[in-house]
Protein backbone atom coordinates (compact mmCIF):
# COMPACT_ATOMS: atom_id res chain seq x y z
CA UNK A 1 0.00 0.00 0.00
CA UNK A 2 2.94 2.32 -0.30
CA UNK A 3 2.87 5.63 -2.29
CA UNK A 4 5.63 7.19 -3.96
CA UNK A 5 5.87 11.29 -3.19
CA UNK A 6 8.14 12.90 -6.06
CA UNK A 7 9.64 16.00 -4.59
CA UNK A 8 8.94 14.99 -0.88
CA UNK A 9 11.68 16.83 0.13
CA UNK A 10 10.30 20.17 -0.15
CA UNK A 11 7.99 22.11 1.21
CA UNK A 12 4.51 20.94 0.09
CA UNK A 13 6.28 17.26 -0.59
CA UNK A 14 7.36 16.88 2.66
CA UNK A 15 3.60 17.80 4.28
CA UNK A 16 2.35 15.32 2.16
CA UNK A 17 4.49 12.78 3.23
CA UNK A 18 3.83 13.40 7.34
CA UNK A 19 -0.25 13.55 6.33
CA UNK A 20 0.69 10.06 5.05
CA UNK A 21 2.43 8.55 7.78
CA UNK A 22 -0.12 9.96 10.11
CA UNK A 23 -2.66 8.09 7.92
CA UNK A 24 -0.77 4.71 8.22
CA UNK A 25 -0.46 5.20 4.61
CA UNK A 26 3.34 4.09 3.89
CA UNK A 27 5.24 6.48 1.63
CA UNK A 28 9.05 6.80 -0.43
CA UNK A 29 10.48 9.53 -1.61
CA UNK A 30 11.98 10.48 -4.80
CA UNK A 31 13.42 13.85 -5.03
CA UNK A 32 16.85 15.33 -6.41
CA UNK A 33 17.04 17.87 -3.98
CA UNK A 34 17.27 21.09 -6.31
CA UNK A 35 15.44 22.82 -4.33
CA UNK A 36 14.85 20.18 -1.84
CA UNK A 37 16.53 19.83 1.66
CA UNK A 38 17.01 15.97 3.04
CA UNK A 39 16.43 16.75 6.44
CA UNK A 40 12.61 17.35 5.43
CA UNK A 41 12.47 14.10 4.76
CA UNK A 42 11.50 11.73 8.59
CA UNK A 43 13.62 9.31 9.73
CA UNK A 44 12.15 6.00 8.48
CA UNK A 45 10.79 7.04 5.44
CA UNK A 46 12.92 5.64 2.53
CA UNK A 47 14.56 8.19 0.40
CA UNK A 48 15.81 7.90 -3.52
CA UNK A 49 18.15 10.84 -4.21
CA UNK A 50 17.59 11.12 -8.15
CA UNK A 51 15.37 13.50 -11.04
CA UNK A 52 12.01 12.14 -11.90
CA UNK A 53 13.88 12.44 -15.21
CA UNK A 54 15.63 9.05 -14.78
CA UNK A 55 13.19 6.99 -15.51
CA UNK A 56 14.74 3.99 -14.92
CA UNK A 57 15.31 4.95 -11.46
CA UNK A 58 11.74 6.17 -10.86
CA UNK A 59 10.38 2.93 -12.45
CA UNK A 60 12.83 0.55 -10.35
CA UNK A 61 11.38 2.54 -7.73
CA UNK A 62 8.26 1.80 -7.92
CA UNK A 63 8.69 -2.06 -8.37
CA UNK A 64 11.06 -2.18 -5.42
CA UNK A 65 8.59 -1.06 -2.98
CA UNK A 66 5.45 -1.96 -4.61
CA UNK A 67 4.07 1.15 -4.99
CA UNK A 68 0.26 1.63 -5.98
CA UNK A 69 0.02 5.57 -6.11
CA UNK A 70 2.04 8.04 -7.17
CA UNK A 71 1.56 11.88 -5.64
CA UNK A 72 3.96 13.95 -7.57
CA UNK A 73 4.89 16.91 -6.76
CA UNK A 74 8.40 17.35 -7.63
CA UNK A 75 8.19 20.59 -9.84
CA UNK A 76 10.15 23.77 -11.01
CA UNK A 77 7.31 26.47 -9.57
CA UNK A 78 8.90 29.70 -9.81
CA UNK A 79 6.64 31.44 -12.66
CA UNK A 80 8.60 34.48 -12.56
CA UNK A 81 11.81 32.90 -13.44
CA UNK A 82 9.80 30.41 -15.80
CA UNK A 83 9.40 33.38 -18.52
CA UNK A 84 13.33 33.24 -18.41
CA UNK A 85 14.03 29.63 -18.39
CA UNK A 86 10.72 28.17 -20.49
CA UNK A 87 12.82 25.20 -21.53
CA UNK A 88 14.33 24.14 -17.67
CA UNK A 89 10.59 24.63 -17.24
CA UNK A 90 9.14 22.54 -19.80
CA UNK A 91 12.00 19.86 -19.01
CA UNK A 92 11.30 20.18 -14.76
CA UNK A 93 7.41 20.05 -15.38
CA UNK A 94 6.48 18.43 -18.72
CA UNK A 95 9.27 16.22 -19.32
CA UNK A 96 8.99 15.44 -16.01
CA UNK A 97 5.67 14.41 -16.15
CA UNK A 98 6.00 12.36 -19.28
CA UNK A 99 8.63 10.34 -17.57
CA UNK A 100 6.78 9.54 -14.32
CA UNK A 101 3.80 8.37 -16.04
CA UNK A 102 6.31 6.20 -18.25
CA UNK A 103 7.29 4.94 -15.08
CA UNK A 104 4.36 4.08 -13.74
CA UNK A 105 3.02 2.20 -16.73
CA UNK A 106 6.06 0.27 -16.97
CA UNK A 107 5.75 -0.67 -13.22
CA UNK A 108 2.16 -1.21 -13.78
CA UNK A 109 1.14 1.84 -10.84
CA UNK A 110 -2.41 3.35 -12.19
CA UNK A 111 -3.55 6.17 -9.42
CA UNK A 112 -1.85 9.64 -9.58
CA UNK A 113 -1.97 12.68 -7.58
CA UNK A 114 -0.78 15.92 -9.49
CA UNK A 115 0.60 19.10 -7.82
CA UNK A 116 -1.24 21.53 -10.44
CA UNK A 117 -1.33 25.68 -9.79
CA UNK A 118 -3.35 28.35 -9.77
CA UNK A 119 -1.38 29.52 -12.78
CA UNK A 120 -3.19 27.72 -14.93
CA UNK A 121 -5.80 30.16 -14.78
CA UNK A 122 -4.23 33.59 -15.32
CA UNK A 123 -5.71 36.37 -14.63
CA UNK A 124 -9.73 34.99 -14.72
CA UNK A 125 -11.73 38.03 -14.46
CA UNK A 126 -14.39 36.47 -12.21
CA UNK A 127 -15.30 36.77 -8.66
CA UNK A 128 -14.85 33.48 -7.69
CA UNK A 129 -12.59 30.84 -9.68
CA UNK A 130 -14.36 27.22 -10.27
CA UNK A 131 -13.17 24.39 -11.99
CA UNK A 132 -15.37 25.56 -14.91
CA UNK A 133 -13.19 29.03 -15.03
CA UNK A 134 -11.57 29.43 -19.05
CA UNK A 135 -7.97 28.26 -18.18
CA UNK A 136 -5.83 31.16 -19.45
CA UNK A 137 -1.79 30.49 -18.11
CA UNK A 138 0.29 33.39 -18.78
CA UNK A 139 3.56 31.73 -18.03
CA UNK A 140 5.56 29.02 -19.44
CA UNK A 141 5.42 27.63 -15.41
CA UNK A 142 1.06 27.71 -15.69
CA UNK A 143 1.39 26.53 -19.12
CA UNK A 144 3.69 23.57 -18.25
CA UNK A 145 1.14 22.87 -15.28
CA UNK A 146 -2.01 22.69 -17.76
CA UNK A 147 -0.08 20.47 -20.16
CA UNK A 148 0.67 18.14 -16.96
CA UNK A 149 -2.92 17.96 -16.45
CA UNK A 150 -4.17 17.20 -19.52
CA UNK A 151 -0.67 14.27 -19.71
CA UNK A 152 -2.48 12.62 -16.84
CA UNK A 153 -5.91 12.60 -18.60
CA UNK A 154 -4.60 11.78 -21.97
CA UNK A 155 -3.24 8.56 -20.21
CA UNK A 156 -6.12 8.40 -18.47
CA UNK A 157 -8.13 8.15 -21.33
CA UNK A 158 -5.61 5.54 -23.28
CA UNK A 159 -4.26 3.42 -19.49
CA UNK A 160 -6.63 2.42 -16.64
CA UNK A 161 -5.06 5.11 -15.26
CA UNK A 162 -7.31 7.15 -12.18
CA UNK A 163 -6.04 10.68 -11.58
CA UNK A 164 -6.69 13.58 -10.51
CA UNK A 165 -4.93 17.01 -10.60
CA UNK A 166 -4.78 19.65 -7.62
CA UNK A 167 -4.77 23.23 -8.04
CA UNK A 168 -3.31 25.17 -5.36
CA UNK A 169 -3.70 28.48 -4.82
CA UNK A 170 -1.69 30.37 -2.57
CA UNK A 171 0.29 27.92 0.29
CA UNK A 172 1.51 29.16 3.59
CA UNK A 173 2.51 28.22 6.82
CA UNK A 174 3.88 25.62 8.45
CA UNK A 175 2.76 21.86 10.03
CA UNK A 176 5.55 21.37 11.93
CA UNK A 177 8.32 24.03 12.62
CA UNK A 178 10.79 21.58 11.27
CA UNK A 179 9.01 22.13 7.67
CA UNK A 180 9.00 25.28 6.18
CA UNK A 181 8.84 27.65 2.50
CA UNK A 182 12.22 28.43 1.72
CA UNK A 183 11.21 29.89 -1.65
CA UNK A 184 13.16 33.50 -2.11
CA UNK A 185 9.82 34.70 -4.33
CA UNK A 186 6.58 33.83 -2.55
CA UNK A 187 5.10 36.74 -0.36
CA UNK A 188 5.19 34.78 2.99
CA UNK A 189 8.92 34.06 3.38
CA UNK A 190 9.86 37.00 1.79
CA UNK A 191 7.75 39.30 4.30
CA UNK A 192 9.56 36.75 7.19
CA UNK A 193 12.84 36.81 6.31
CA UNK A 194 12.91 41.04 6.11
CA UNK A 195 11.32 40.77 9.48
CA UNK A 196 13.67 38.06 10.84
CA UNK A 197 17.08 40.33 9.22
CA UNK A 198 15.48 43.65 10.83
CA UNK A 199 14.36 44.87 7.12
CA UNK A 200 10.81 46.70 6.52
CA UNK A 201 8.65 44.57 3.72
CA UNK A 202 7.28 45.98 0.71
CA UNK A 203 3.58 46.03 -0.74
CA UNK A 204 3.36 46.20 -4.43
CA UNK A 205 1.07 48.39 -5.30
CA UNK A 206 -1.35 50.56 -3.27
CA UNK A 207 -3.82 51.20 -6.04
CA UNK A 208 -5.64 48.54 -6.81
CA UNK A 209 -9.61 48.36 -7.16
CA UNK A 210 -9.95 46.15 -4.00
CA UNK A 211 -11.14 47.62 -0.60
CA UNK A 212 -7.84 48.34 1.03
CA UNK A 213 -5.88 49.27 -2.64
CA UNK A 214 -3.48 45.83 -1.86
CA UNK A 215 -3.76 43.10 -4.10
CA UNK A 216 -6.36 40.16 -2.65
CA UNK A 217 -4.76 36.56 -3.02
CA UNK A 218 -6.56 33.17 -1.59
CA UNK A 219 -3.97 32.08 1.16
CA UNK A 220 -4.20 28.03 2.28
CA UNK A 221 -2.66 26.28 5.16
CA UNK A 222 -0.36 23.76 3.73
CA UNK A 223 -1.27 21.53 6.43
CA UNK A 224 -5.22 21.19 5.57
CA UNK A 225 -3.75 20.82 1.58
CA UNK A 226 -1.64 17.96 2.43
CA UNK A 227 -4.80 16.12 3.89
CA UNK A 228 -6.39 16.36 0.80
CA UNK A 229 -3.94 14.02 -1.24
CA UNK A 230 -4.88 11.62 1.77
CA UNK A 231 -8.29 11.78 0.38
CA UNK A 232 -7.43 11.93 -3.22
CA UNK A 233 -5.18 9.08 -2.63
CA UNK A 234 -7.70 6.97 -0.76
CA UNK A 235 -10.31 7.41 -3.01
CA UNK A 236 -7.88 6.51 -6.10
CA UNK A 237 -6.88 3.64 -4.46
CA UNK A 238 -10.70 2.83 -3.24
CA UNK A 239 -11.12 2.92 -7.78
CA UNK A 240 -14.17 6.16 -6.54
CA UNK A 241 -13.93 8.58 -9.47
CA UNK A 242 -12.49 11.88 -9.06
CA UNK A 243 -12.97 15.10 -11.24
CA UNK A 244 -9.54 15.49 -13.31
CA UNK A 245 -9.53 19.07 -11.75
CA UNK A 246 -9.67 20.54 -8.08
CA UNK A 247 -9.20 23.66 -6.90
CA UNK A 248 -7.85 24.02 -3.19
CA UNK A 249 -9.16 27.42 -2.63
CA UNK A 250 -10.38 29.08 0.31
CA UNK A 251 -13.61 30.65 -0.58
CA UNK A 252 -12.01 33.91 0.91
CA UNK A 253 -9.79 36.33 0.19
CA UNK A 254 -6.82 38.53 2.64
CA UNK A 255 -4.95 41.38 1.31
CA UNK A 256 -1.51 41.93 1.18
CA UNK A 257 -2.39 44.53 3.78
CA UNK A 258 -4.14 42.33 5.90
CA UNK A 259 -1.30 39.84 5.63
CA UNK A 260 1.34 42.43 6.99
CA UNK A 261 -1.14 43.84 9.72
CA UNK A 262 -1.18 39.52 10.72
CA UNK A 263 2.23 39.41 10.49
CA UNK A 264 3.27 42.76 12.48
CA UNK A 265 0.71 41.44 15.36
CA UNK A 266 1.82 37.52 14.87
CA UNK A 267 6.18 38.54 15.37
CA UNK A 268 5.17 41.69 17.98
CA UNK A 269 7.61 43.05 15.35
CA UNK A 270 5.82 46.68 14.82
CA UNK A 271 6.55 47.86 11.32
CA UNK A 272 4.72 50.14 7.99
CA UNK A 273 5.43 48.28 5.40
CA UNK A 274 7.34 50.67 2.37
CA UNK A 275 4.92 51.22 -0.55
CA UNK A 276 6.66 50.32 -3.78
CA UNK A 277 5.25 50.13 -7.37
CA UNK A 278 2.98 47.80 -8.85
CA UNK A 279 4.30 44.19 -10.37
CA UNK A 280 3.85 43.82 -13.93
CA UNK A 281 1.37 41.47 -14.48
CA UNK A 282 -0.25 41.05 -11.15
CA UNK A 283 -4.12 40.98 -11.20
CA UNK A 284 -5.86 42.64 -8.40
CA UNK A 285 -7.95 39.81 -6.92
CA UNK A 286 -7.80 36.14 -7.50
CA UNK A 287 -10.23 33.70 -4.99
CA UNK A 288 -11.21 30.34 -5.61
CA UNK A 289 -14.17 28.36 -4.64
CA UNK A 290 -13.19 25.02 -3.18
CA UNK A 291 -16.81 23.25 -3.13
CA UNK A 292 -15.87 20.65 -5.64
CA UNK A 293 -13.00 19.36 -2.92
CA UNK A 294 -14.91 20.02 -0.41
CA UNK A 295 -17.79 17.72 -1.17
CA UNK A 296 -15.11 14.90 -3.12
CA UNK A 297 -12.16 15.20 -0.76
CA UNK A 298 -13.41 16.66 2.60
CA UNK A 299 -11.63 19.60 1.82
CA UNK A 300 -11.46 21.98 4.80
CA UNK A 301 -9.40 25.20 5.89
CA UNK A 302 -9.02 24.54 9.43
CA UNK A 303 -6.25 27.23 10.23
CA UNK A 304 -7.15 30.71 10.38
CA UNK A 305 -5.07 33.70 8.79
CA UNK A 306 -2.84 34.20 12.22
CA UNK A 307 -2.16 30.71 12.50
CA UNK A 308 -1.15 30.41 8.94
CA UNK A 309 1.17 33.43 9.95
CA UNK A 310 1.75 32.11 13.66
CA UNK A 311 3.31 28.57 12.22
CA UNK A 312 4.77 30.46 9.20
CA UNK A 313 7.05 32.31 12.05
CA UNK A 314 7.58 29.94 14.19
CA UNK A 315 9.32 27.42 11.43
CA UNK A 316 10.89 30.62 10.32
CA UNK A 317 12.47 31.35 14.23
CA UNK A 318 13.33 27.67 14.45
CA UNK A 319 15.74 27.53 10.96
CA UNK A 320 17.55 30.49 13.29
CA UNK A 321 18.45 28.09 15.90
N1 LIG B 1 4.02 26.66 -3.03
C1 LIG B 1 2.92 27.03 -3.68
O1 LIG B 1 2.25 28.01 -3.29
C2 LIG B 1 2.44 26.24 -4.88
C3 LIG B 1 1.27 26.68 -5.52
C4 LIG B 1 0.84 25.96 -6.63
C5 LIG B 1 1.49 24.81 -7.04
N2 LIG B 1 2.63 24.41 -6.41
C6 LIG B 1 3.31 23.21 -6.90
O2 LIG B 1 3.52 22.32 -5.82
C7 LIG B 1 4.74 21.60 -6.00
C8 LIG B 1 5.59 21.71 -4.74
O3 LIG B 1 5.85 23.07 -4.47
P1 LIG B 1 6.72 23.51 -3.21
O4 LIG B 1 6.22 24.84 -2.81
O5 LIG B 1 6.78 22.41 -2.21
O6 LIG B 1 8.14 23.69 -3.92
P2 LIG B 1 9.57 23.12 -3.50
O7 LIG B 1 10.53 23.74 -4.47
O8 LIG B 1 9.82 23.29 -2.05
O9 LIG B 1 9.42 21.57 -3.79
C9 LIG B 1 9.68 20.96 -5.02
C10 LIG B 1 10.46 19.69 -4.73
O10 LIG B 1 10.65 18.97 -5.96
C11 LIG B 1 12.01 18.62 -6.06
N3 LIG B 1 12.32 18.53 -7.49
C12 LIG B 1 12.30 19.53 -8.39
N4 LIG B 1 12.62 19.05 -9.61
C13 LIG B 1 12.84 17.71 -9.46
C14 LIG B 1 13.18 16.66 -10.34
N5 LIG B 1 13.45 16.88 -11.65
N6 LIG B 1 13.32 15.41 -9.85
C15 LIG B 1 13.09 15.15 -8.54
N7 LIG B 1 12.75 16.11 -7.65
C16 LIG B 1 12.63 17.38 -8.11
C17 LIG B 1 12.77 19.73 -5.36
O11 LIG B 1 14.07 19.34 -4.94
C18 LIG B 1 11.85 20.00 -4.17
O12 LIG B 1 12.12 19.14 -3.09
C19 LIG B 1 5.41 22.16 -7.25
O13 LIG B 1 5.14 21.29 -8.33
C20 LIG B 1 4.71 23.49 -7.44
O14 LIG B 1 4.67 23.85 -8.80
C21 LIG B 1 3.11 25.11 -5.33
Amino acid sequence: MTWLVTGGAGYIGAHVVRAFRNARIEVVVLDDLSSGHEEFVPDGVPFVRASILETDVVARTLEEHNCIGVVHVAGFKYAGVSVQRPLHTYTQNVTGTVSVLEAMQRAGVEAIVFSSSAATYGTPDVDLVTEATPTRPESPYGESKLIGEWLLADQGRATDLRHTSLRYFNVVGSGTPELRDTSPHNLFPLVLEALAQGRTPRINGTDYATPDGTCVRDYIHVADLAEAHVSAAKALAQGRDLLPVYNLGSGDGVSVRQIMDTMAQVTRIPFEPTIAERRPGDPARIVASGEAATRDLGWRMSHSLEQMVSTAWEARQAAQG
